[in-house]
C-alpha cells in the first residue's frame, strides 16, 4: 500500500473506480465544465458506419456528450467494471486493462474518446501506438487531459484516498502522438465559472 505525505493512501485506479459506481456521477459538474465544446459541431462525420471507441469511459458521462454525434456503435471500454456497467444497455461494454494489449481489431473504429483518463497510464507510448492501430485511416483521436498541479483527493462516505498518477504534460502527449504520425492541435479550455482560467486541454490528434 502506498501513502502520501499527510497519510492519504494512494490507490490503483480499478480498485478506487470500481468504489465509486454511485458517487462517481458527483464529480460530473467539476469535469463538465468542459461542456463549451459542442462535439456535434466539433467532431466530422460525413459516412455511414461511424463507431466510436470511448477508452477509459468510466461511468455514462462522455456517453451523455458523444451520442449526440448520433454513431452507429459505441463501444465502453474501463478496468472498473462496477462503473462501466451505469451505461445504457445499448452501449457495448469492455472491461479490460488498457497498459496491457487493447482486444480491438486494427483499424475498427472512427473516433477515439480519451477524457481525463492519460494522467493514470504510465506508458503513453503503447497507448499511442495502440490508438493508431484500432483507429481507420483519416480519422480521429480526442483527447482531454487536465494541468495536473497535485493529486486530486477524492472522498467517499468519509473514506479520503488519491488514486495513483503520472504527471504527463499536453507536450509529452503531442510529442508521443506525434511519433505514431498522427497530426496533432492542442486547443485550452477554460473552465465555464472561471474563464479567465484554463484548467485543461483538448489534444486533436488525426491519423
Ligand atoms: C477520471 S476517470 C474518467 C472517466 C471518463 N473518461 C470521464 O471523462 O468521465 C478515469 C477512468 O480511467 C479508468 N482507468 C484507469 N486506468 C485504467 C487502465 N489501465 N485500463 C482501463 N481503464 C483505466 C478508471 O477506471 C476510470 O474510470
Amino acid at each position: 500500500m502506498a501513502y502520501d505525505s499527510k497519510h492519504t493512501e494512494i490507490l490503483a485506479p480499478e480498485v478506487w473506480y470500481n468504489k465509486t459506481k454511485d458517487e462517481y456521477k458527483k464529480y460530473w459538474p467539476h469535469l463538465n465544465s468542459f461542456y463549451s465544446l459542442d462535439f456535434n459541431r466539433f467532431v466530422p462525420r460525413v459516412r455511414n458506419d461511424y463507431w466510436v471507441l470511448d477508452l477509459w469511459a468510466g461511468d455514462w458521462r462522455m456517453y451523455e456528450q458523444l451520442k449526440k454525434i448520433n454513431p452507429d456503435g459505441y463501444v465502453a471500454c474501463d478496468c472498473a467494471k462496477e462503473l462501466l456497467k451505469n451505461h445504457p444497455w445499448r452501449v457495448k461494454k469492455v472491461v479490460c486493462d488498457l497498459e496491457k494489449s487493447w482486444p480491438f481489431d486494427d483499424q475498427s473504429f472512427d473516433l477515439l474518446s480519451a477524457f481525463f483518463l492519460l494522467e493514470h497510464i504510465e506508458n503513453i507510448d503503447h497507448f499511442f501506438e495502440e490508438a493508431s492501430r484500432v483507429l481507420k485511416d483519416n480519422w480521429q483521436l480526442l483527447i482531454g487531459h487536465f494541468l495536473q498541479r497535485r493529486l486530486f483527493t477524492w472522498a467517499i462516505n468519509g473514506e479520503r484516498f488519491k488514486i495513483q498518477q503520472f504527471p504527463h504534460t499536453i507536450e509529452d502527449l503531442e510529442e508521443a502522438a506525434k511519433m505514431q504520425w498522427f497530426r496533432t492541435w492542442i486547443l485550452p479550455l477554460r473552465d465555464v465559472c472561471d474563464t479567465k482560467t484554463i484548467t485543461w486541454h483538448l489534444l486533436v490528434c488525426e491519423k
